[in-house]
C-alpha cells in the first residue's frame, strides 16, 4: 500500500480478468482485503493510503460502506463474467488507515456484504486493524457479533518519549483498557510494535516488549520503522533534527525481540511476526491466517482506494484518492488504476521473496529454477549459518536468527 503506484498496462473499465486468472484457482484459497482510508491525524512516520478530514477532498466518511458494498457487488460480477470458479472466503481483514474510524455498524454491514456475496468459511479468521483510542467495549462487542473474531492493535511502543518522535496520538494507558476490552469481547489479540525510532535506546524496546508481553496478546508483530520517503520523519531526519536509525541497534533489537517473545511462549512464523503457542501441542494456531495467504501467493480481492489484488498472477490495484474512487465505483466501472499479468518467471521471483521470510521456508528446487548457480549459494549460506542445515538436507530454505536479519540480502542473491 505504501509508495506510489507501480507502473503498469491500463485496467480496462469492465474489470474482466484474463484467462490466467482461473486457471489453478481450483487450488487456491480466497481472501478479502478492505481498505478504510481514514485517520484522525497522520503520524509523521506512515506513508499508507490515508487521509484526514481536510485531505478528503469532497469523499465522504458516511458513504464510504456503502461505496464499498458496491464496489464487493462489481468485485463478484467481475469474478462471474471471467469465469473465475466461485469460492467462499477463507479470511477477511479490514486494514488502514484506521477502519475503527467508521462506526463499528458500518464494518459489520460490510462483513455482511462479502459473506452474502460469497459466503465465508467456517471458522474463517476476520480481523480489523484498529487505533486503541477508537474503541471501546461496546463498539468492540458490536463487532464481535457482527463476525469479527480477530483485532490488531497499533500500540508501537510503551514509552512515551518514543510516541512522541512516531507522533502517536494515544495515551499509552488505552492500550491496555482496550486489549481487555477485546478480550472481554472475545477477540482474539495482536499488537504491532515499531523499533527503531530516532533516540530510542535498547532498554526502552526492552520496556515496550515487556509492556506488550504484560498485556497477554495472542500474536504480536515488531517492524523495524522503516523512513519512507516524502514523510515528516523522513524531512525531519535529513534535516538533521533527528537521527537516522542505526543498522547495529536494530539489530540488537530484533535479537531482543526473539529471545523475549520466545521465551514467554511466542514462536515466529516470519520476519516480523510471533504468535502465542498452544500450550499443549506447541502448535501455532494464533497464526495469522490471512497474511499467510499473501505470503503463500494466494488469490485476494483488495477494496477501497489504493487496495491491491491478486487473482491467479493477475495483479491490479485500485486508484489512491477516495473521491477518485467513489467516482469509479458510482460509475459502474472498475477502480482499478493498473494491472498486470505475471509471466511465470516473475511468479517465481515473487514466491522466493515471500516464502523465504515465513518460518517454512522455500524449497530449494524453486530456487534452482531461478538461479543456476543456486546450489553453491545454498551451500555458503549453511557455512555462514544463515540458513538451517538439516532443513537444507530435507530440501527447503530456512531461515536462522543471523539469516532472518540479513534476508533481503539473501533474496537478491538468489534472484541474482
Ligand atoms: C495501518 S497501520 C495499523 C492501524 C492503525 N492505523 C494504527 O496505526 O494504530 C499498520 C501498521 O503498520 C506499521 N507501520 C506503518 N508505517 C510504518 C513504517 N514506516 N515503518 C514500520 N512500520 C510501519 C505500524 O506498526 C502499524 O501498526
Ligand atoms: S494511525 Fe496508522 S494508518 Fe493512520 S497515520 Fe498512523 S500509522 Fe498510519
Amino acid at each position: 500500500m505504501a509508495g506510489p503506484l507501480p507502473i503498469a498496462d491500463p485496467a480496462p473499465a469492465d474489470g474482466l480478468l484474463p484467462n490466467q486468472a482461473r486457471l489453478g484457482a481450483e487450488s487456491r484459497t480466497f481472501h478479502g482485503y478492505v481498505h478504510i482510508p481514514f485517520c484522525r491525524v497522520r503520524c509523521g512516520y506512515c506513508d499508507f493510503n490515508t487521509y484526514t478530514a481536510t485531505e478528503l477532498e469532497g469523499a465522504n466518511q458516511s458513504d464510504y460502506a456503502e461505496i464499498l458494498i458496491q464496489e464487493i457487488a462489481f468485485s463478484a460480477e467481475v469474478m462471474a463474467k471471467s469465469n473465475v470458479p466461485a469460492r467462499k472466503l477463507s479470511s477477511v481483514f479490514f486494514g488502514g488507515g484506521t477502519p475503527t474510524q467508521l462506526p463499528a455498524a458500518d464494518l459489520t454491514r460490510i462483513l455482511a456484504a462479502l459473506s452474502e456475496t460469497f459466503g465465508i468459511l467456517p471458522g474463517a479468521e476476520i480481523t480489523t486493524e484498529a487505533n486503541p483510542d477508537t474503541v471501546d467495549l461496546e463498539y468492540l462487542q458490536q463487532l464481535a457479533t457482527g463476525g469479527f473474531n480477530r483485532i490488531s492493535f497499533g500500540m508501537q511502543s510503551a514509552v512515551d518519549s518514543v510516541l512522541k518522535t512516531l507522533e502517536r496520538t494515544h495515551n499509552p494507558a488505552n492500550v491496555s483498557k482496550a486489549v481487555a476490552a477485546a478480550k472481554q469481547a472475545g477477540l482474539e489479540v495482536s499488537v504491532d510494535l515499531i523499533y527503531g525510532a530516532p533516540g530510542e535506546s535498547l532498554d526502552e524496546w526492552r520496556e515496550s516488549l515487556e509492556t506488550a508481553l504484560a498485556l497477554e496478546p495472542d500474536h504480536i508483530s515488531a517492524y523495524a520503522l522503516i523512513v519512507e520517503d516524502g514523510t515528516k520523519l523522513a524531512r525531519q531526519i535529513k534535516s538533521g533534527q533527528l537521527a537516522e536509525p542505526d543498522e547495529d541497534l536494530q539489530a540488537d533489537k530484533y535479537e531482543l525481540a526473539e529471545s523475549m517473545l520466545e521465551k514467554a511462549g511466542f514462536g515466529w512464523y516470519e520476519v516480523s511476526n510471533w504468535a502465542k503457542l498452544d500450550s499443549v501441542a506447541s502448535t501455532n494456531s494464533h497464526q495469522s491466517a490471512h497474511n499467510l495467504s499473501y505470503w503463500n501467493s494466494q488469490d485476494w480481492w483488495g477494496y477501497g482506494p489504493g487496495a491491491h489484488s491478486h487473482v491467479g498472477g493477475v495483479r491490479w490495484w485500485n486508484v489512491k484518492h477516495p473521491s477518485a474512487y467513489g467516482q469509479k465505483i458510482t460509475d459502474g466501472i472498475s477502480s482499478a488504476a493498473g494491472r498486470e499479468t505475471l509471466d511465470d518467471r516473475v511468479r517465481l521471483e515473487e514466491r522466493i521473496l515471500l516464502e523465504i521470510r515465513i518460518a517454512t521456508g522455500v524449497s530449494i528446487e524453486l530456487a534452482k529454477q531461478v538461479h543456476q548457480d543456486a546450489a553453491k549459494l545454498i551451500a555458503g549460506f549453511i557455512a555462514d549459518g544463515l540458513i538451517d542445515a538439516a532443513s537444507a538436507i530435507q530440501g527447503q530454505i530456512k531461515l536462522t536468527l543471523k539469516g532472518r536479519l540479513l534476508a533481503d540480502s539473501l533474496v537478491r542473491q538468489l534472484l541474482g
